[in-house]
């Protein structure tokens, strides 16, 4: 695991999106795992610009999100299909037919969770995952207490983070409890993980994920276990390490 200390937010997310774009460089028809949420905005930003500076090309690359709130539409302002088409998708020369995300609303829930699993499979599998971090450690909608050898499935979101996420929503009562979730063996099996976490309220479970024991009940703490993760942290998110953890300035990737 190699642990990268960023000045600050906007410095995290310049330091994320040259990973993401050397990655692309290297290989055009990257398969991409894409994160929602507040951390990976500044990424998305980032990559925005490059894109319109003409130096990066999304046209053969391909993306899995991690996740989709179940029961929302992809038009609603609060899904992930919305967050990601007016952040990221509609900027850039992504081709629709090489984006995907769970659906909010499957007929079959089952079936949708296993045709999701295939389409990746049948991309030649995650080349490059990016995660952001939960409060309480978890990574997608992956909750402590989660199997290790999940697919995607559908999830019952922990109090903690319906608690957490109702900043994005009018008030608590709207944010929904559930969500179809890649599982911990999906991101497992990532080729490559870049893990960004950013602010004080994720030092201790940034700490716990790093430096703590392998264990369900911080489903982060998994990665310890994964060939090749680059983790993006700014000052505040690295504030409890304990400081024994090899940081490095430059997030180069195996
Ligand atoms: C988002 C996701 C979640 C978030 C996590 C942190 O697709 O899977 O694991 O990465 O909840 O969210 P923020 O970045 O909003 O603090």
């Amino acid at each position: 695991m190699k642990i990268v200390l960023a000045r600050d937010y906007q410095h995290l997310s310049r330091l994320g999106a040259s990973l993401v774009t050397r990655a692309i460089k290297q290989k055009p028809n990257l398969v991409l795992g894409l994160a929602t949420g507040e951390t990976p905005l500044g990424l998305y930003q980032e990559l925005v610009k490059l894109y319109r500076q003409g130096n990066l090309d999304f046209s053969r690359v391909v993306t899995f999100n991690l996740d989709e709130y179940y029961g929302l539409p992809p038009d609603d302002p609060h899904s992930y299909h919305y967050y990601m088409e007016t952040n990221f998708f509609k900027h850039v020369n992504l081709r629709r037919e090489n984006v995907h995300l769970p659906p909010g609303r499957p007929e079959n829930v089952v079936a949708a969770c296993a045709a999701y699993e295939a389409a990746i499979a049948a991309a030649g599998g995650i080349d490059l995952q990016i995660l952001g971090i939960g409060q309480n450690g978890h990574i997608g909608f992956n909750e402590p207490g989660a199997a290790l050898n999940a697919t995607t499935h559908l999830v019952d979101l922990a109090p903690e983070t319906i608690l957490a996420n109702a900043r994005f929503f009018s008030c608590v009562e709207e944010v929904p409890r559930r969500a179809i979730s890649m599982g911990i063996g999906t991101i497992m099996k990532a080729r490559r993980i870049l893990l960004l976490a950013s602010g004080e309220d994720k030092a201790l479970a940034v700490a716990q994920a790093l430096e703590g024991p392998v264990t369900t009940r911080v489903p982060a703490s998994l990665l310890q276990l994964h060939p090749c993760v680059t983790v993006i942290l700014d000052r505040a998110a690295a504030g409890q390490l304990n400081g024994k953890t090899n940081r490095e300035e430059e997030p180069v990737c195996c």
